[in-house]
């Protein structure tokens, strides 16, 4: 089997591309844009000549058309992506392009090479065992009040433009299978944690900053809530769903995990022997959604998958890597990043 993985240097698509690769023995063609978030260096232990790396852009319809071309691919999953809702709200249009337009365009090239009579606009035919993976977020959902967790028939209410941009790609992937007829899922995932995350994120930009004896930034209160899973669960969450899932469906994926922010970082300092003095509340992000909760029951019943982290598993294996992966993050905070951390907490 030939798998497409777009987006495969940054944090969930390294995963992922490990870990299918020590599981199966599919062939893997990771096609990414190496934007800031993507890194090589994510994928440097991966020996196997199964695994081939190609730089470009989803967005590019004749590469995308070489690759189909060169690699019969059976299997497309779609991570690529800008994924960061500070971003989306200093500089949206990149998230629209990306988002979207790349999502569209892999859909039509995948359409046109898997279809029996590409020609016959009226067939519904596609060639045996392919299909395209949406991995989508629950940020689609906008927020929960206090109770009640998101369910896949919910409404779409998107808050911020990255998840107004994902909520589009998701409705664009609906309408091909609906339209077209191809076999299409989309999974809508919690927040990620885990090795590999690029200290942009919640978790990651907490451990570093503390390691550095910097101040931790909290927006708002610090009282709104995520549901976090660790990103290897996320991984083994999309193998089910590529294996079992019914053609057309949506599938929430989620670790049963609410907490505060404010409850996090006051973990992360604990587990790193600081003060709390290092917290710095700041201005609230704007649009900030107050609390995610991802109902798993139909992943869990319908496939039967379960997550295999505990939070306080996941959260002590997380941290020991950033403490054993010091030139990893040395490696990150390029300049590039350090204009963007800059620009982004200076006048907060
Ligand atoms: P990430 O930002 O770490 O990685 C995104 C990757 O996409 C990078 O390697 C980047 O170079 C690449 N990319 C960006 N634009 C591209 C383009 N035009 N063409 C090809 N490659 C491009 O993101 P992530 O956290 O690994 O998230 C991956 C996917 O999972 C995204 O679609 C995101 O919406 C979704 N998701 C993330 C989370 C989370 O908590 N991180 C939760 C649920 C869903
Ligand atoms: P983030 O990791 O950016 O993920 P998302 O916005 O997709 O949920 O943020 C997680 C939560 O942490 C979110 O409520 C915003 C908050 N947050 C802070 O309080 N301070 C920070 O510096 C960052 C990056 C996030």
């Amino acid at each position: 089997m030939n798998i497409l993985v777009t987006g495969g240097a940054g944090f969930i698509g390294s995963n992922f591309i490990k870990y299918m690769l020590s599981k199966y023995d599919y062939n893997i063609i990771n096609l990414d844009l190496l934007t800031y978030a993507g890194n090589l260096n994510n994928l440097k232990d991966i020996k196997t000549d199964r695994y081939t790396f190609i730089k470009g852009d989803i967005c590019d319809r004749s590469l995308l058309e070489k690759i189909f071309n060169s690699f019969d691919i059976d299997i497309v999953i779609n991570f690529a992506a800008e994924s960061h809702v500070d971003r989306s709200i200093e500089e949206p249009s990149v998230f629209l392009t990306t988002n979207i337009i790349g999502t569209q365009t892999l859909l039509e090239v995948a359409k046109k090479y898997w279809k029996i009579s590409p020609n016959d606009k009226y067939c519904r035919e596609y060639k045996p065992g392919v299909k395209f993976l949406q991995v989508s977020t629950d940020e689609v959902y906008g927020e929960l009040g206090q109770t009640g967790k998101f369910v896949e028939t919910m409404p779409l209410m998107p808050n911020s433009p990255y998840s107004a941009s994902k909520a589009s790609a998701d409705l664009i992937v609906r309408s091909y299978h609906e339209t077209y007829g191809m076999p299409v899922n989309i999974t809508r995932c919690s927040n990620n944690y885990g090795p590999f995350q690029f200290p942009e994120k919640l978790i990651p930009l907490m451990i570093i900053n503390c390691l550095k004896d910097k101040d931790l930034p909290v927006y708002g209160d610090g009282m709104q809530i995520r549901d976090w899973i660790h990103v290897s669960d996320h991984c083994s969450a999309i193998d089910t769903v590529l294996r079992k899932g019914i053609n057309g469906e949506i599938y929430n994926i989620g670790g049963n995990n609410e907490i505060e922010n404010i409850n996090i970082v006051k973990l992360i300092i604990k587990a790193l022997g600081k003060s709390e003095n290092l917290i710095r509340f700041v201005k609230d992000r704007p649009g900030h959604d107050r609390r995610y909760a991802i109902d798993n029951s139909k992943i869990t019943t319908q496939l039967g998958w379960v997550p295999k982290y505990t939070f306080e598993q996941g959260m002590n294996e997380t941290i020991k890597w950033y403490l054993n992966n010091t030139d990893w993050i040395e490696n990150i905070i390029s300049g590039d990043y350090i204009n963007y951390y800059e620009n982004m907490y200076s006048n907060v």
